[in-house]
This record gives structure tokens, sequence and C-alpha cells, in this order.
């Protein structure tokens, strides 16, 4: 594995194999891995011939008040982890990705905008724009993506799609730890009794299939009884509950075959997201 910090130089060493005709497989992070990014560098090079991974804490995709400074970075512990799984790791600075003067943003109108993005303004602009300059440095066939982060990966399939760009991407399912917290670098910040509380996401979000399968269908009643539940458990935050259409996040009143449900729950003062899709059993159905 090749550890590349300038732009330049990734382009150069990514010019041959891709004039060969090897496919280039690309994982954008920021780092702190765990096995929910390695889960994405796994498929990735089960399909490509050349795997890159991206390292890279977007300062732009932080608000003013959020965890820039203090988000985790261990470069050391990643490149072990990653050895022999990824064949460039790409480790940009803030001024090689931002050159002074940079001005282009890439807005992903309205979707940018719902759920997560209430609360965190500008976070979709920064991520979009980050990927979007990512890609044009890596140009890779594919790039994946974790489903745990579900908005992101509707915004990132929008902007592809809205600006042609020629990156196929794969959305890969949320590895969980073994009580079913989604494993995410944020976990790090939980104390040792908000991890235990932080388990609250995941039992909701079980019980709001269990409640599909009792036969409810308004998302209102599932909402109402899901936020009852967390708040009653343990001292945690909603910041929301949506049931949306998994393709276009708009808001959807009832479930019909299926659903996207999101939550956003501050636990201590680490706010957690995770989400499951909703499934209506067909009986019958083999
Ligand atoms: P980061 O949070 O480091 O996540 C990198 C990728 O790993 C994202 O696609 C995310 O959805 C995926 N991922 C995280 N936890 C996961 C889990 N438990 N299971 C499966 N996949 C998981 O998301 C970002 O970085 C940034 O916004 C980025 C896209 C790199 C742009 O800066």
């Amino acid at each position: 594995m090749k550890i590349v910090k300038k732009i330049g130089a990734l382009r150069k060493a990514l010019e041959s194999p891709r004039c060969q005709g090897r496919c280039i497989g690309f994982v954008p992070t920021m780092g702190a891995l765990h096995c929910g990014h390695l889960s994405l560098v796994h498929r990735a090079k089960k399909e490509n011939d050349i795997v890159v991974v991206s390292i890279f804490v977007n300062p732009t995709q932080f608000g003013p008040h959020e965890d820039f400074v203090h988000y985790p970075r261990n470069l050391k512990k990643d490149t072990k982890i990653l050895k022999g799984s990824c064949d460039y790791l790409f480790v940009p600075d803030v001024r090689e990705m931002y050159a002074q003067g940079f001005r282009t943003r890439v807005e992903v109108g309205g979707l940018g905008e719902l759920l997560c993005g209430r609360t965190r303004k500008g976070h979709f602009t920064g991520v979009a724009t980050v990927v979007a300059k990512l890609f044009s440095i890596v140009l890779p066939q594919t790039a994946y993506f974790g489903q745990k982060d579900a908005q992101q990966a509707v915004i990132i399939k929008k902007m592809v799609t809205d600006l042609n760009i020629p990156v196929k991407t794969i959305v890969c399912p949320t590895v969980r730890e073994k009580d079913g917290l989604a494993m995410s670098s944020r976990n790090a910040y939980l104390s040792e009794g908000e991890r235990r509380d932080a388990v609250v996401l995941f039992q909701a979000l079980k019980s709001a299939q269990r409640l599909v399968d009792s036969g409810v269908r308004e998302s209102a009643r599932i909402i109402s009884v899901l936020n009852d539940f967390i708040t009653r458990t343990v001292s945690a935050r909603v910041e929301y509950i949506a049931i949306v259409d998994e393709a276009s996040l708009s808001t959807l009143e009832k479930i019909e075959r299926r659903a996207l449900l999101l939550l956003a729950v501050t636990v201590g003062k680490t706010r957690l997201i995770d989400n499951m899709i909703l499934k209506i059993k067909v009986s019958g159905n083999r």
C-alpha cells in the first residue's frame, strides 16, 4: 500500500493502471477506521483491480460548533488496519484540498436541508463538494458508501446523476457491534454508561419493524411509540425520527411495501444516527 499526500502524485500513480484498463474502486473516509469502513474496502477489493482509500477530515462539512478539531485522527493505526486491503491511501491535508481562494460549492438542493440538514446547516454541501473533488482526483469506476449514512448516500447518488459524473456508487449494509449499535468513529466519544444507552437506537429500529409486522402502517403512530420508548428508556435527546421514501427522502404518512426509518439521537453529548428499511412482509409470496 502506497501512502500519497499530493493530488498530482495520486493522479500520476493511477494513470498507468487506468490506461491498462484496470478497474479503480474508491472508498472515501474521514479515518478513525472501524469494521464498517473495512466492509466497504473489502467489497471494493473484491470488485476492482486497484483500491484507493482516502482519509480526509473535511472541514467544510463541520459546523462552527461541531467536532472538527476533536474528530478522532490516528493515521498510524488506520494505516495498519488498511494494510493488504488497499493499494493507495490518499491523505491530503486541508491546504492540498482547499487551496487559498477556493470558492466552488456543490449543493444538492432540497435534499441537503432535510433530516440531518435541519440542524447541520451546510453539512451536505460540504460532503457533496469534497466527494465531487475526490471523484475528479481519483476518477474511479466505482465508489463505495455506507447505508449507515443513508441521507449522505442518497445525496451523493443524486449529485452523480445530476452532474453526469461517470462513477457508479454502491451502498453497502450497515455494520453493527454485537449489541446492534451501528459502528461509527464518533462512538469513541461515548462514556461506558452512554455506550450502554446508545443501543436504544437499534432497539427502537427493531421495535418499529415489529410494529409494522403487527399491522401498524401510520408513520405518526410508529414515530410516537419510538419517541416514547427512547426517552423513557435512557436519558437521550431525540433530534428527529422520520419515515421517508428511500430514494427521494420525502415524508411518508403511511407505509406501503417499504420505507426508510431514520433516527438522530443525542446520548450525553454525542449525536448518533441510525436507520433501517421497514418492510411489509407479504405472506404466501415465496
Ligand atoms: P466517514 O464517517 O469516515 O465514513 C466513510 C464511509 O463509511 C461512509 O460511506 C459511511 O457511510 C461508511 N460507514 C460508516 N460507518 C459505517 C458502518 N457502521 N457500516 C457501514 N458503512 C459505514 O462519511 C464520511 O466519512 C464523509 O462524509 C465522507 C463521505 C468521507 C466525505 O467527507
